[in-house]
């Protein structure tokens, strides 16, 4: 039987470029081959299946794939489990499984291919349900039981399925200021039995839906931010259980939203737009299938509310005396309402959601309520969060309550809100009075951790009257990094919350001042990281279809996506490293989740951005034109003699040329497209070349010797083999003579990379423990929970930095989590076989930590690394290596004869199928599986001890 699953020999361990460097030192290849064990597994029972994903989501309702993808995954208790052929059925949902109803049979595939199967039946019908189902055949031929069965569902696939109306509220507004959110009324009648209802909907501005008096899901900040003018996303719900028989009300509130509250600085609003507007659908389907359809049209009613006016940026003010109780309900007189308008909006941009919704997450529970020296009063969340307060108040009418976010008190101990610019992160509540009031904020979200309260009912506040709810984009949270050192877990803490807080739909830089962009540096740069903690394929895939939509013609890649900076006939973007996003994040999701579509989808607009670069580097291929950010945020000092650690930018510039002409080779290959995988790997070298002569000398010095030139070229291999050791060993000294890193946004993910992969792990292990300033840990020793925009945010005297840029909540630094999961805990893609389909386990002890571990939920199941000093000086790697996948596991500084694997020895143990003693570590092949290894710790002991607080 065919299968593509092969078994690797041990001579082809260091075939792979990316593989070699990241494990083995340069000049330390592979050497004895002292060993080959092969142990086959015999199976007492088939797998089961489990863990139906249709494009990366559970029972998806309202997408518009025409080819979804279906993965699953084998669970099994045995070791060295392999799938060898699947059988896919479709069917379309009435009816499932009878002969007349399959769609889609695929009939026993020999394959191994257990994740993306793209659906290949009949086309897929607007609106149509579908369920599906799969059975797997292991190594020995055994089969699964059918998986139980999984659905998905379609959105409207077309823009003529649409039978509703674009409605906009009638009436004058001055919409140089936020306005009071409108509210949108339609009433129906429904005549039979309502079997099942969907609502399709969207807006220009943000819409909160409700039914009869009932919320309408649990999405916030719908429909999401995209590129407006080109793709608009709309939401599909099931709403049967809200409907019945008779009367029934539809009711929507709007929000000015990105679309055109305050966007960017400089009080710029209405970037797309001055009109709210409202596209609402709902079908109904009674027990006969007669679909009824009711869309928003001219007979729907307009009013205000409560909410005075509610900005991203400026906060709300809602009055709950305002608000029109059982309005979204049948039988509330809306007599005096104002009519509609229904508005020619394009249907044409309409596309489902491919990313996950926005919701709240996490609930805060405040830690402390604390009087400062400015007599305010103010509640500690005790975690700089983002999304908002739930307020809950017994007071008198009509008082007002007010609310002031920050994310850091000074260094007198007072509020601290300088750093937020023009954002007023505002939030008051007018009472109703004399009830038990709970109110939440509606179209606004607040970064902060410390909240000034004012005007609370004398004596009453307590930490019960308020609760932080943090929201971000729903991601399933796949990764978990530990060691044994705290400080270490508190930054990888701040990391993720780095990351919720910032990944509100689309990747922003900060969620506290008047930005909060789709900065595509910072994307660029945390995307791996990003990845190592949570699921965002399906995040980014959608994020990058706005990139590629505000792509310019040229290829130029805008600062921010969606671009909201190019205006007024001025383009803001075509900068290195922040245009590099293009390339770099749809191959790093390649290499994460093994998704070659997203390549597919992308590659124009990779391509495009590499052409961009070749044009204006011009004949000698060297990129020193146009507008760059440089090393973002670089050391920077005031010593006369050493200003700090500028990087030239034409050098920034020509490297990404390079890495990005070398990743879309790449693409190119796994792609099939061999004329541009030609063209491409011609271009390379020349670029190499240009670098090489204009920035590096024939000693191996690189640029004006800062860490960051050097990273960049060691890390995207720019150097002749000959020099990269000379320019490593020049890295280190520079690391060595600051003794402490001094790279921005651009260098700081490779540092720790190239210091580890040119036998300095000793160094990079130093630069991540060290906790003066600048360092990762700086921040965490002054208390910080999420990644600080500059190393020095806030000084040990309680000072602050530069009030123009001082973000709390930035994860462009927080791109060191990618080399604590990969290096420390060892938990690596084999880029030959991505999405962990091979796993490498190659754990780099030191720095003091007498453990450290990784767990990742990998599109096959769950991976593991694990490694600990275990009191008898014996060193353990613990493995976890998902079914269908294999993995090559290195043990560092084990001596073959001496290691075991649970009660046997190494060659010995089932599922074991290869072992090599290489200079300083034994290589183990292994199926799928968990495993144990042991073994003396030898010399690693010495890395291990416990360093004093500032080694
Ligand atoms: C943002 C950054 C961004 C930078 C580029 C800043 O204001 O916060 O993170 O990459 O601008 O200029």
């Amino acid at each position: 039987m065919a299968t593509d699953e092969r078994r690797f020999p041990p001579h082809q361990l260091s075939t792979s470029t990316e593989r070699r460097g990241l494990r083995i030192l340069p000049g330390l290849l592979s050497v004895t081959l002292l060993a080959i064990g092969s142990s086959t597994v015999a199976h007492a029972s088939a797998p089961s299946l489990d863990h139906l994903r249709c494009e990366y989501k559970v029972d998806p309702i309202g997408i518009d794939s025409p080819q979804p993808r279906l993965s699953w995954q084998l669970r099994s208790d045995e070791r060295g489990v392999v799938q060898t052929a699947y059988r896919v059925q479709v069917a379309s949902d009435r009816g499932a499984w009878e002969e007349e109803a399959i769609l889609w049979d695929t009939g026993k595939v020999a394959s191994s291919r257990s994740i993306h199967v793209a659906y290949e039946g009949p086309a897929l019908e607007s609106a149509g349900r579908y369920s599906w189902r799969v059975r797997a055949w292991d190594e020995d031929g055994l089969a699964s039981e059918w998986s139980a069965p999984a659905h998905w569902e379609m959105g409207l696939l077309r823009p003529e399925d649409w039978q509703a109306r674009w409605i906009s509220p009638a009436g004058e507004e001055d919409t140089s200021k936020p306005q009071p959110a409108p509210m949108l009324r339609g009433a129906f009648t429904i005549d039979g039995y309502v079997e099942s209802a969907r609502v399709y909907v969207t807006s220009l501005g943000l819409y909160e839906l409700e039914i009869n008096g009932r919320r309408v899901g649990d999405q916030v900040f719908t429909p999401g931010w995209t590129s407006y003018g080109e793709r608009l996303q709309y939401q599909t719900y099931d709403v049967t259980d809200l409907l019945r028989r008779g009367r029934n009300v539809v009711g929507a509130t709007l929000g000015d939203g990105w679309y055109r509250g305050y966007m960017g600085w400089k009080d710029a609003r209405n970037v797309y737009g001055d009109e709210l507007a409202l596209l609402l659908e709902l079908r109904a389907t009674d027990e006969d299938g007669r679909v009824q359809i009711v869309g928003t049209d001219e007979t729907w009613k307009a009013a205000t509310g409560p909410i005075l006016h509610s900005d991203i940026y400026m906060g709300e003010a809602y009055d709950a005396q305002l608000e029109r109780s059982g309005w979204s309900a049948p039988g509330y007189d809306d007599g005096d309402w104002a009519s509609v308008r229904v508005v020619d909006r394009s249907k044409d941009i309409l596309i489902a959601p491919a990313g996950p919704p926005v919701r709240r997450i996490n609930v805060i529970r405040p830690v402390e309520i604390i009087k400062t020296p400015a007599g305010e009063t103010v509640v500690d969340m005790g975690q700089n969060m983002v999304g908002w307060v739930r307020l809950k108040v017994l007071g008198v009418e009509g008082s007002t309550i007010t609310l002031r976010h920050a994310e850091v008190l000074d260094k007198d101990g007072n509020l601290y809100v300088d750093n937020l610019r023009s954002a007023t992160q505002l939030v008051t509540y007018t009472l109703m009075g004399g009830v038990d009031e709970i109110y939440e904020p509606h179209f606004t979200f607040q970064g902060f951790r410390y909240v000034a309260v004012d005007g609370y009912p004398a004596g009453r506040l307590t930490l019960d009257s308020l609760t932080g709810i943090a929201i971000h984009s729903d991601m399933p949270r796949t990764g978990r990094f530990k060691t044994s050192n705290p400080l270490l877990n508190q930054l990888q803490h701040n990391i993720e919350w780095g990351q919720k807080g910032n990944f509100l739909d689309v990747p922003t830089d900060c969620p506290q001042r008047d930005e909060r962009l789709g900065w595509t540096g910072d994307a660029q740069v945390f995307a791996r990281t990003a990845a190592c903690n949570m699921d965002v394929a399906c995040f980014f895939t959608k994020w990058l279809g706005d990139l590629a939509a505000d792509q310019g013609d040229d290829g130029s890649v805008p600062s921010v996506v969606p671009d909201v900076l190019s205006r007024d006939g001025r383009f803001s973007g075509g900068s290195a490293a922040w245009g590099d996003a293009a390339v770099v994040i749809p191959w790093t999701m390649y290499l994460s989740y093994g998704d070659t579509r997203v390549l597919e989808n992308q590659y124009e607009s990779m391509k495009a951005w590499v052409e961009y670069m070749r044009r204006h580097a011009g004949e000698d291929s060297l990129w020193n034109t146009g507008h760059h950010y440089g090393d973002w945020l670089a050391f920077a000092s005031t010593a006369s003699d050493y200003p700090g650690a500028t990087t030239g930018k034409d050098l920034i510039a020509t490297a990404f040329f390079a890495h990005s002409t070398d990743l879309l080779r790449r693409t190119a290959e796994v792609l099939g497209r061999t004329e541009d995988a030609a063209e491409y790997g011609a271009l390379l070298p020349r670029i190499k070349a240009a670098f090489q002569k204009e920035f590096v000398t024939a000693a191996g010095r690189v640029g004006e010797n800062t860490q960051t030139a050097y990273v960049l070229a060691l890390q995207f291999d720019l150097l002749p083999e000959e020099l990269r050791l000379q320019a490593a060993r020049r890295l280190a000294a520079e690391v060595r003579t600051r003794g402490h890193l001094t790279t921005g946004f651009v260098g700081t993910p490779y540092l720790c990379h190239v210091l580890s992969r040119y036998g300095e792990l000793d160094l990079a292990y130093q630069l991540l423990n060290r906790q003066e300033y600048p360092s990762w840990l700086y921040p965490v020793t002054q208390g910080a929970t999420t990644i600080w925009e500059r190393w020095d945010g806030q000084r040990p005297d309680g000072s602050c930095q530069d009030v123009g840029m001082n973000s709390f909540n930035h994860y462009a630094y927080g791109a060191s989590g990618e080399w604590m999961y990969r290096v420390v805990a060892g938990l690596e893609i084999d880029p030959e076989e991505p999405g962990y389909r091979h796993v490498l386990i190659q754990p780099q002890p030191g720095g003091g930590l007498t453990s450290a571990e990784a767990r990742l939920e990998t599109p096959y199941g769950e991976a593991s690394s694990a490694w600990a000093l275990l009191e008898d000086d014996r060193f353990q790697v613990s493995a976890v290596v998902p079914a269908n996948t294999r993995a090559t596991v290195r043990l560092p500084g084990a001596i073959l004869s001496e290691v075991t694997e649970g009660d046997h020895t190494v060659t010995s143990a089932p599922g074991v199928r290869a072992v090599e003693q290489q200079t300083g570590a034994v290589v183990v092949e292994v199926g799928s599986g968990r495993y144990q290894f042991g073994y003396p710790a030898g010399d690693l002991v010495n890395h291990l001890r416990p360093v004093g607080p500032s080694e």
